[in-house]
């Protein structure tokens, strides 16, 4: 274990196997329709594509990324759109993929914006929710592991753009936030 983090919270042979778990999932319930996966740019990227290598159907994809206004402690739920899709969602089914859901904002202003271009569902599938600051009552339709509410790193998720590359999920050592 690196000497920055505390505790191992998921580990990456539980990760492996729920990753699986879920791909198996997508791919029984997405058989025979038209499936485009939409990433949450950055700490969605490594689960997308764990995921997407164990989905065993044809998918489109594609990311977003988004920023919510003011620091996290005040999230206020407005979200900015820092880049939008490339390609046309409608008449397809959207799978969005985020790495974790907690106060649930993000994800409901994504669900909306999205539910506007026509597309013929729109679902999600989180890797982390902690579900203690939900302010939103959010659908999840595909959640990899419920974790209480602690600030966690790795298997994409970062703090302060650092340790995104772990593969696993931890918390890390008080010191590192002072
Ligand atoms: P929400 O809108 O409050 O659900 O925010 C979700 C976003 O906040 C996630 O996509 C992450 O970018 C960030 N976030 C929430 N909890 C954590 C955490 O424990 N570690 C790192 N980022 C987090
Ligand atoms: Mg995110």
């Amino acid at each position: 274990m690196e000497d920055f983090v505390k505790e191992i919270l998921v580990t990456t042979e539980e990760i492996e196997a729920k990753v699986k778990e879920l791909g198996e999932q997508i791919t029984e319930d997405y058989k025979g329709k038209e499936l485009i996966l939409v990433g949450i740019l950055k700490g969605a990227v490594i689960f997308m594509g764990d995921l997407a290598r164990n989905i065993h159907i044809p998918v489109e994809m594609d990311f977003m990324a988004v920023s919510s206004y003011g620091s996290s402690s005040t999230s206020t739920g407005v979200v900015r759109l820092l880049k939008d899709l490339d390609c046309s969602i409608e008449g397809k089914h959207v799978l969005i993929v985020e790495d974790i859901i907690d106060t649930g904002l993000t994800l409901s202003y994504l669900i909306d914006n999205l539910k506007k271009r026509g597309p013929k569902s729109v679902k999600a599938c989180t890797l982390l929710d902690k579900p203690d600051r939900r302010k939103t009552e959010v659908p999840v339709a595909y959640r990899g592991f419920v974790i209480p509410d602690e600030f966690v790193v790795g298997y994409g998720i970062d703090y302060a753009q650092k340790y995104r590359n772990l593969p696993y999920v931890a918390a890390l050592k008080e010191e590192i936030y002072s």
